[in-house]
């Protein structure tokens, strides 16, 4: 079996749109893949957080995965930085990286534009993840367009290392999800449903209660004209809403639109408010009872103890073949 390999930013609320786009995929993968998936946490403090919060986070995350379907079973789940091997790596990494290909990452680019203090590991973070592909050998690291440069330097990083120091990593690959359903914004549905939305007006966080979710459904932006279809130019409130349907009940969005032809707006927000109120709660139900769960520890100790036994191989290995210790 392959090996698939991908980190999680604890970096907000997860929302419906995580939900479907990419939490789906990756439980989907768990059937065709040997999957390892992590938090990783030590990538999240490249920019300010609160530590409390931080913490919180990664754990409600973690139980979150989990109660979305993520099988504790078939996937290897932890937290990086309860593997002190990925910095290790990334230590020997940086040292076999060049200035030149760090500074082309253009996610760096343009955080860094953002900020007014941008650290040392804003830059270099990259590499980090670089280590924590490389660790563990993997075939595939699912990820977003967006992370694709990554992975690729991380390609870059390992070819050149065997190249020098002989054959010691596996060349991964980027695994790029074919574009799935987009949900968009309940309040400008112009705009991705994201869970670092300010307002949070027009996003359905996996944790907010019944009446929360009612209410924003309910007050879903649409258009002056009272068919239903989907017309995702012309009336892409509506077609958003079809779409939040369609993906949750697995159907396609054709058979979506015939079962509500004869709806109007407000039995259709009804409907879909309905469905998801009844997808979350069973969500919802299973989170409850794994937060603070021994469960939980059991799951995360568990990765722990698996991934502490491959990274520390490797970086035996690595550091034995770079010159550092005395074995
Ligand atoms: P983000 O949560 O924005 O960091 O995105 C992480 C991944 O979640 C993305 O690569 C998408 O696959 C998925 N995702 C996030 N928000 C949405 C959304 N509104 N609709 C569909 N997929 C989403
Ligand atoms: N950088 C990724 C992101 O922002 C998260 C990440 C860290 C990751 N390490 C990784 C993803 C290793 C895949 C493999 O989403």
């Amino acid at each position: 079996m392959k090996r698939i390999l991908t980190g999680l930013q604890p970096s907000g609320e997860l929302t419906l749109g995580s939900l479907i786009g990419s939490i789906g995929q990756m439980v989907m993968y768990q059937n065709e893949y040997e999957s390892f998936i992590f938090v990783p946490d030590m990538h999240a403090i490249t920019v300010k957080q609160d530590p409390k919060l931080l913490k919180e986070r990664v754990i409600k995350n973690v139980a979150l995965y989990i109660a979305c379907g993520l099988d504790p079973s078939k996937n290897v789940i932890y937290i990086q930085s309860e593997n002190l091997y990925h910095a290790n790596l990334s230590w020997v990494l940086e040292c076999n990286t060049y200035i030149g290909e760090a500074s082309r990452m253009t996610q760096f680019k343009d955080k860094s534009k953002k900020q007014d203090n941008v650290t040392v590991g804003l830059f270099t973070y990259p590499i980090l993840m670089a280590a924590d592909i490389l660790l563990y050998d993997a075939d595939y690291v699912p990820v977003g367009v967006d992370q694709k440069q990554h992975v690729e330097l991380a390609r870059d990083i390992s070819e050149r290392f065997n190249k020098t120091y002989g054959n010691t990593f596996k060349i991964p690959e980027p695994l790029i999800p074919e574009v799935g359903a987009k949900i968009m914004d309940l309040s400008d549905p112009t705009r991705k449903m994201s869970k670092s939305d300010v307002t949070g007006k027009g996003v359905i966080y996996l944790l907010d209660d019944e009446k929360t979710i009612r209410k924003k459904i309910m007050s879903a932006v649409t258009d002056s004209e009272s068919k239903v279809y989907y017309d995702l130019v012309n009336k892409p409130g509506i077609s958003n809403l079809l779409t939040i349907y369609s993906s949750l009940k697995e159907i396609s969005i054709k058979e979506t639109e015939e079962h509500f032809k004869d709806c109007n707006y407000g039995n259709l927000k009804k409907e879909v408010a309905d469905l998801v109120v009844e997808k979350l709660s069973i969500i919802q139900e299973k989170y409850n009872n794994l937060i603070n769960s021994e469960e939980l520890d059991k799951i995360l100790d568990n990765g722990k103890d698996v991934t502490n036994v491959i990274a520390k191989k490797k970086l035996e290995e690595v550091f034995n073949k770079v010159g550092l210790g005395r074995y």
